[in-house]
């Protein structure tokens, strides 16, 4: 395993515990679906989205588009795919599509909106991504981007110190650990009109963030970047604060929209 690529490798080969979390922490969820009101997605649309792992939200998205419309989910891994195609079975407006680089393999100026959640902290080079999804959008489309910025979070009772310490540790497993602070300079870099830009954060005070600290203890022990037994000890701390009631777990997402000049 190297670490300058793991970023991008442990999402191209995931394991099969992870699979499993994963299918149970990217379910749709109905309060998803204000997140989405700024990309106004209409029946009709095309919609790519983007890094759309174990494939919940394309459905839900090929549902508010109806027949008329279509979704295309693309993903690094080819697991995601088969599992979201299968998933997909009977639904004649929706196709998912393994990618191996960052070329969309779509024609230029053939999608409505363009998604993408949780994925461009994780894309090797963020320039050529939004290149790449401002060709394929048609003039007066829009990009939709939800995103995390790991210099965010709260942790209690960890504190910020210990939160800026296990996270830095975490961050080889993303090429950009601080996305979301960065979206609107490199959307509009990229040619795209920025509408809306918000931060959006809700408090866990019953554990639900453990399956976030959990995976990022995993991904610390790929390299053991911090102290294993430090590491652990963490965790415990965490759980054992949802007992006690000190627990405290917050994870902003940054939601940008923007629009393809016409
Ligand atoms: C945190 S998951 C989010 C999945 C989904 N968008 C959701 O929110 O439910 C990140 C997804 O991005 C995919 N991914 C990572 N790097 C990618 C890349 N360079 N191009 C496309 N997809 C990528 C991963 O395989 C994974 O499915």
């Amino acid at each position: 395993m190297d670490i300058d690529t793991y970023f991008t490798d442990h999402w191209v080969e995931i394991e099969e515990d992870r699979i499993d979390r994963y299918e149970r922490m990217f379910q749709w969820r109905e309060s998803q679906r204000q997140q989405l009101a700024p990309a106004l997605i209409e029946p009709g649309h095309r919609i790519l989205d983007f890094g759309c792992g174990p494939g919940f939200l394309a459905l839900a998205l090929a549902d508010m588009v109806g027949e008329e419309g279509r979704v295309y989910g693309a993903d690094i891994n080819a697991r995601f795919v088969s599992d979201a195609t299968q998933r997909a079975t009977g639904k004649g407006n929706i196709s998912f599509h393994h990618l191996s680089d960052h070329i969309l393999p779509f024609d230029t100026e053939s999608m409505d909106r363009v998604l993408a959640k949780n994925v461009l902290e994780y894309v090797p080079d963020i320039h050529a991504t939004l290149a790449e999804m401002h060709r394929v959008l048609v003039p007066g489309g829009r990009i939709h981007v939800l995103d995390s910025d790991w210099g965010f979070v709260v942790v209690e009772p960890w504190g910020k110190a210990v939160v800026d310490r296990f996270f830095k540790a975490a961050s080889v497993a993303f090429k950009e650990p601080h996305i979301g602070r960065k979206l609107v300079p490199l959307i509009r870099g990229a040619g795209l009109e920025v509408e809306s830009a918000t931060i959006e954060a809700s408090l866990d005070t019953t554990g639900g963030g453990l399956s976030v600290l959990r995976n990022m203890r995993k991904y610390i022990g790929v390299f053991d970047t911090l102290k294993p037994e430090e590491a652990d000890e963490l965790i415990e701390t965490a759980e054992q604060a949802v007992v006690d009631g000190s627990y405290l777990f917050a994870l902003p997402q940054f939601v940008v929209t923007a629009k393809k000049p016409t």
